[in-house]
């Protein structure tokens, strides 16, 4: 098993809620350990660029307004296997489809609004942790 680094994003709607502790004690208990984390209001340019592989699509002017309507929490989580790890805790990107006990079936509303992002593989994560957190290119290679 390899150790990995993925990117994790606590959305405006749950930090909004005031469940970010509660969402970290999840990755903590599941093995993913919280090796850097910063708050921010993003940008329109911020949030755009980050979700820029999502440009076409229908949702993207929403999900861009969505992820500044208030701030964020941004984290990098470490452990064995943590993409495909938080993905499994994060749940179904569309809460109403999401397994009992996941993130997102227990904080999220709606699929804009869905608690948390997670990058989605090995490539993406090492493009997202360096877009939030370029100064740890210790995280890049693995
Ligand atoms: P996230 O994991 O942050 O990645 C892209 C986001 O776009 C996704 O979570 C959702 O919040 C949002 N989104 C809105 N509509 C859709 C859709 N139809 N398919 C995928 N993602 C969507």
């Amino acid at each position: 098993m390899t150790v990995e680094h993925t990117l994790s994003i606590i959305k405006p709607d749950a930090v909004a809620k005031n469940v970010i502790g509660k969402i970290y004690s999840r990755f903590e208990t599941n093995g993913l350990k919280i090796v850097a984390s910063r708050m921010a209001w993003l940008s329109e340019q911020e949030a755009g660029g980050f979700y820029v592989v999502h440009k076409e699509r229908p949702f993207f002017k929403d999900l861009v307004q969505f992820m500044i309507s208030g701030p964020v929490m941004i984290q990098v989580l470490e452990g064995e296997n943590s993409i495909a790890k938080n993905r499994e805790l994060m749940g179904a990107t569309d809460p109403k489809k999401a397994e009992a006990g996941t993130i997102r079936a227990d904080f999220a509303e709606s699929i804009d609004a869905n608690a948390v992002h997670g990058s989605d593989g090995p490539d993406t994560a090492k493009v997202e942790i360096a877009y939030f957190f370029p100064e740890l290119s210790v995280f890049r290679g693995r």
